[in-house]
């Protein structure tokens, strides 16, 4: 594979984007020509998000104002459906521990399974990074804990809000 050749896909629920996220892009966008972040709108999974497909594709855009090669869409299709659309050649996502790593195995089986032109490639998270979640960002904001060194600023002030008006 030729550096920097071809599209690749960054897919999640992004709820909220974090600065780990954010560091997964960034490298990715170092690698390839162009990386779609796709931001899954599921309207089968039972959790209601905290913010909305567009809400959380707003915050990704603002972060990645800076990195020409990407682009941020919002999907609601099979994820490798959506990888066609966008002539991606691979998915590409983070691996904190080994806690991710049968849930993401089970994905990238599936989605082989699905497609197998579609390749699944993994980044090992940053170890500054290696602890943080959506999950466990959403919590420390609900009890007030601060979230600003873990979360783009506009996500911490939203968040806060969204919170609040609960
Ligand atoms: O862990 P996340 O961020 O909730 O993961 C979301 C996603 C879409 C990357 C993950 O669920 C996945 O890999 N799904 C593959 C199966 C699929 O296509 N589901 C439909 C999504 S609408």
């Amino acid at each position: 594979m030729a550096s920097r050749d071809g599209t690749v896909v960054c897919p999640g629920s992004y709820d909220p984007v974090t600065n780990g996220h954010l560091d997964i892009i960034t490298r990715t966008s170092a690698v390839f020509e162009k990386v779609v972040v796709g931001v899954v709108n599921n309207p089968i999974r039972k959790e209601k998000t905290l913010f909305t497909a567009e809400e959380r594709q707003a915050f990704i855009q603002d972060a990645t104002a800076e990195l020409a090669n990407v682009e941020v869409k919002i999907f609601s299709n099979l994820l490798v459906e959506f990888a066609r659309e966008q002539e991606a050649k691979a998915i590409v996502k983070g691996l904190r521990a080994i806690s991710d790593f049968e849930y993401e195995f089970e994905m990238a089986q599936l989605n082989r399974k699905l497609d197998p032109s579609i390749e699944s490639v993994y980044v090992i998270a940053s170890p500054h990074y290696s602890f943080l979640s959506s999950t466990g960002v959403k919590e420390m904001a609900t009890f007030g804990g601060d979230v600003s060194d873990l979360v783009p600023l506009p996500v911490a002030t939203a968040m806060a809000k969204r919170l609040g008006d609960r």
